[in-house]
């Protein structure tokens, strides 16, 4: 089977390797479409040789001795935790769930994470019908689902905050309102959400942004510190959030979100947008997320 590799000081290239062989409680997956994003970015910049994990949508070719739940044949998507970039991979049969076999790959792809990220950040910030939310990062992955669905579950007003000009036309198609730029000196009317995917200074600009009583949800790896005063004087919160600790304590919600989404997409209330690569386009991938330049979730196809 072919693998990408990562080696300490070089960039990532595609191989031959053994497939891997299923240990007890494990699945074997054979991949059709594997994830690139900043997680992974992150990863390569610190240095050294890595085997990342990531998103995955394929088919169970194989299981472990005591696996429940899970047959050869079902389609499969969600996350794993090493060596993803692969066209067989092991998956934690808690860590994935069926994907509906009329979904394109690439598209089950887009929402098996990043689908999953933003409905579940929005219901974190207990969103309601008719408040207005504030997305940043709103062209990545997650982002621009997150616009997505604060439309589709009847948003008053989406704000799309991002990086750069050339991402306003994407984010108007996905759904926003308004759109502006992180680094303009205001950001317009005040909002009752802000899902913040971008972190550092934005998570005080964000809490500047919330009306009172509003909530901001903090769910990126850039870190971030956030005035208390500014809080108390404005009567907002901030709530920390990550998918990965839910699938961890509440598997339930998972599955329940997925499910949602599956719905929403059937019903044609959701266009996941990616950018469609095959796995031998790893390193432009990288570089392109790297850039700060992809337009939705970049998507590897391996069949
Ligand atoms: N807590 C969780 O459970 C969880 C799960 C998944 C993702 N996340 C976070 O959500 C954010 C978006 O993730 P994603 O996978 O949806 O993104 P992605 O599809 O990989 O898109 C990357 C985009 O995110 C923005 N971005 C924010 N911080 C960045 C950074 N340090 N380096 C490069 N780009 C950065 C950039 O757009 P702009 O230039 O327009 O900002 C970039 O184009 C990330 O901060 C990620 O850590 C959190």
């Amino acid at each position: 089977m072919r693998k990408v590799f990562f080696p300490a000081g070089h960039p990532a290239g595609v191989a031959d390797a053994p497939a891997p062989v299923p240990g007890p409680g494990q699945l074997l997956v054979c991949t059709e479409a594997i994830g690139v994003s900043v997680g992974l970015v992150r990863m390569l910049a610190a240095g050294g040789a890595v085997r990342p994990g990531g998103e995955i949508v394929g088919t169970v070719v194989a299981t472990g001795p005591d696996v429940t739940g899970f047959e050869i044949g079902d389609r499969v998507g969600g996350v794993v935790f090493a060596d993803a970039y692969a066209e067989l991979v092991l998956a934690d049969p808690g860590l994935v769930s069926r994907v509906p076999a009329e979904v394109d790959a690439a598209a089950a792809l887009a929402l098996v994470r990043g689908g999953l990220v933003a409905l579940s950040a929005l219901r974190a910030g207990r969103f309601a019908p008719g408040e207005s939310v504030l997305v940043t990062a709103a062209a990545s992955g997650s982002g621009h689902l997150a616009l997505q669905l604060a439309k589709a579950l009847g948003a008053a007003r989406v704000v799309a905050a991002v990086g750069s000009a050339d991402k306003v036309g994407f984010a108007r198609e996905c759904g926003a309102d308004e759109v502006l730029i992180y680094s303009q000196p205001s950001w317009g009317d005040p909002v009752d959400l802000v899902l913040d995917g971008v972190g550092g200074e934005l998570v005080q600009r964000g809490v500047d942004a919330l009306s009172p009583f509003g909530r901001l949800v903090a769910f990126s790896a850039g870190g971030g510190t956030v005035d208390a005063g500014s809080l108390l004087g404005g009567l907002k919160s901030v709530i920390g959030f990550s998918i990965g600790l839910v699938a961890r304590n509440r598997p339930d919600l998972v599955i329940q979100h997925r499910t949602e989404l599956w719905d929403l997409l059937a019903a044609g209330r959701l266009n996941p947008r990616y950018v469609d690569l095959t796995l031998d386009d790893i390193t432009k991938a990288i570089d392109l997320v790297a850039a700060r330049r992809n337009l939705g979730r970049v998507v590897l196809r391996t069949q």
